[in-house]
């Protein structure tokens, strides 16, 4: 783990649960080469490119890029990638509370019983226990702001993605 990834508290094992090369470099090349067109700037980390444990990258998975997590400071903030038709899958959170702003793109956002469609500039929070899932409508790129991300705070709906996470629970 490098140093600067050590600064945001990212999970210790990434390399274990990230999808694998060569989808891993294809899937950042795309993705980078996005942000240069939408002139986003991007922290100097090694993003996270996650399948959620199904195999199926482009249909469920995404791509975060941490800024910030600090456990005692009480903060977290990412940004989040996702490719057209890509989908982060249903999950709810014990204690994190999550706020994301739509930075580029069009997302569909599913949180309860609510099915949003959200364009650039939109401020959705999602409070803990809230079922919560996204999909962008074209390549799209979110804010997340929220509580510290600690990997046992989630829970996914899809038993397969949730024993997946629990390996890395510890
Ligand atoms: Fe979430």
């Amino acid at each position: 783990m490098s140093k600067r990834r050590s600064m945001v508290n990212m999970p210790p094992k990434r390399k274990v649960f990230e999808v694998s090369e060569p989808e891993r470099g294809r899937a950042l090349r795309a993705c980078r080469s996005q942000m240069r067109k939408w002139q986003i700037a991007l922290p100097s980390i090694d993003p996270l490119v996650l399948d959620f444990g199904l195999n199926d990258f482009m249909r469920v998975g995404e791509i975060e890029f941490w800024i910030a997590n600090e456990i005692r400071a009480g903060y977290c903030g990412k940004y989040m990638f996702v490719f057209d038709g890509q989908t982060c899958p249903l999950h709810s959170h014990r204690r994190k509370h999550e706020t994301f702003f739509v930075v580029k793109g069009r997302i569909c956002l599913r949180a309860g019983r609510k099915t949003l469609r959200l364009s650039e500039g939109s401020v959705v929070p999602v409070a803990p226990g809230v079922v919560h899932s996204f999909m962008g409508e074209g390549n799209a790129l979110l804010l997340e702001l929220s509580t510290p991300c600690q990997i046992a705070d989630n829970v996914f709906v899809e038993p397969r993605t949730d024993r997946w996470l629990k390996k890395f629970a510890g």
